[in-house]
């Protein structure tokens, strides 16, 4: 081997790290989102089952190939599969990831880089004047969405910051900055949860958040809910593959990667807690459940004292999620640059983000800037989305599901027990003793749940 790879700190270093990954956008924005478009209950129900049974078996999953590999997604399955069932084919796995990656950060970049614009309004006192009347903000959101211009500034000062950070490397870019944002994260988000308890419609919230109504859960929204267990934990795609890459040998793999699914679930409860409290409060009429973090949630902050303050904070902290997570995106691809074509370290951040940047002005551009661009869509989608939904639809429901019931696979029946069993005992967690558990979970459990139900959606073939 020649050089040494770069590793966390410590068992802290990695759990921040990679709750950072998985703690973002997925949370704040788009889980409140598809939450309320589902109504709730039976919905977050499905939810937490698919967190518990598919999500946690396969971050160990993940987590076990990256460390035992000591590799980016394609290269790990190169060391792992020799002499195995299946041999180099599974390197495709690691291909689709880094793929994956590509374009998740295409557009996760462009959202992300809206927090930006809603900081600074915020504090120049734009934001309080809009919010005070919430149809002047809304149709502030559609032309701001609708200008190219804006869109790929955006885009392209938080593309930015993510290199700049992924250019720094493991210890000094990705941990020192999760270790400084993940705290100050967790500190605001209680905060508000505090104060929304308050709040008359704090009641309500909880009731629809936890009473299950099935007879409203469609087949569609039982996809939606196991993609997005998978892009809530950054799975699928070999994210916490190369994190686990990174991972002390003596470290426990399966206690990190229960705090990180516990973390990951509470903050998106939260999230919900906050902006459903906020929403039953006050009689909105909520127009596009998609914009609910930019259109509704600044109208309420404005109707408490200080709501500038407590808005410029708020959209820090999303900010701060949403950066620890395109970090993680752009160190997959990155590292492969790194691993497989050689280059410095430096010159793959710089190359693969520029190149991420370039392909995400598609999604920049396609919030209404251009035409042709927000009205392409994919067969069966469920509601117009454009480049950018149609991007998000099959990343988060297709790719990621698919990359993980292989992934699954991979490990449950191609590595041996003894492998497995071996990686897993390592950091004397008492919870290596459940390890029949999780074997059982990642060879029938986890991969029998997400073909059943990409079957059964295949076959039912339609959304309401
Ligand atoms: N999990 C992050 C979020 O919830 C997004 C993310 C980071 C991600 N890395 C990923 C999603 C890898 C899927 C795969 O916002």
């Amino acid at each position: 081997m020649s050089k040494q790879r770069a590793q966390w700190s410590g068992h802290l270093g990695f759990i921040l790290a990679a709750a950072g990954s998985a703690i973002g956008l997925g949370n704040l924005w788009k889980f409140p989102y598809i939450t309320f478009e589902n109504n709730g209950g039976a919905f977050v129900l499905v939810y937490l089952a698919a967190i518990a049974v598919v999500g946690v078996p396969i971050m160990v999953a993940e987590v076990l190939i990256g460390r035992k590999s000591q590799r980016n997604p394609v290269g790990a399955f190169r060391v792992l599969v020799q002499g195995k069932p299946g041999g180099r084919a599974w390197m495709g796995v690691g291909f689709l990831g880094v793929m994956t990656g590509f374009i998740i950060l295409s557009y996760y970049c462009v959202i992300a880089g809206w927090t930006l614009r809603y900081i600074l309004m915020a504090v120049s006192g734009e934001l309080g004047a809009l919010a005070h009347h919430p149809e002047a903000l809304q149709s502030f959101f559609g032309e701001f969405l609708a200008n190219p211009y804006q869109q790929i500034l955006c885009h392209s000062l938080f593309m930015g910051a993510t290199i700049g950070v992924v250019f720094f490397g493991v210890g000094k870019g990705i941990e020192r900055t999760a270790r400084f944002l993940m705290p100050i994260l967790l500190s605001i988000l209680v905060m508000l949860v505090i104060y929304s308890i308050w709040t008359p419609g704090f009641k309500q919230a909880i009731g629809f958040l936890f009473r299950p109504n099935f007879s409203e859960l469609t087949a569609g929204g039982v996809l939606e809910a196991l993609g997005h267990s998978f892009f809530t934990l950054s799975l699928g795609m070999g994210t916490m593959l190369t994190y686990g890459s990174y991972m002390r040998k003596r470290d426990s793999i399966p206690r990190a990667a229960l705090t990180i699914c516990v973390l990951d679930t509470l903050i998106a409860i939260m999230a919900c807690i906050i902006m459903f409290s906020i929403i039953f409060s006050y009689d909105f009429e909520v127009t596009k459940s998609s914009t609910i973090l930019f259109t509704t949630v600044p109208v309420v902050f404005f109707q408490l004292p200080g709501g500038a303050v407590v808005s410029a904070l708020f959209y820090l902290l999303v900010a701060f999620a949403a950066l620890t997570s395109t970090i993680s995106l752009l160190e997959v691809v990155s590292s492969y640059a790194i691993d497989e074509l050689g280059w410095g370290r430096r010159r793959a951040a710089l190359t693969t983000g520029s190149a991420i940047f370039v392909f995400g002005i598609l999604s920049a551009v396609s919030m209404g800037g251009n035409a042709a661009l927000s009205n392409i869509n994919f067969i069966g989608r469920p509601s117009t989305g454009g480049v950018f939904g149609t991007l998000d639809y099959m990343a988060s429901n297709w790719f990621l599901p698919v990359g993980g019931l292989l992934i699954a696979l991979f490990v449950g029946w191609i590595l041996t027990t003894g492998e497995t069993r071996k990686e897993l005992e390592e950091g004397h967690g008492t919870l290596a003793r459940l390890y029949p558990v999780w074997l059982f979970l990642i060879r029938f459990a986890a991969p029998a749940a997400v073909a059943a139900i990409i079957v059964s959606v295949l076959l039912g073939a339609e959304y309401q």
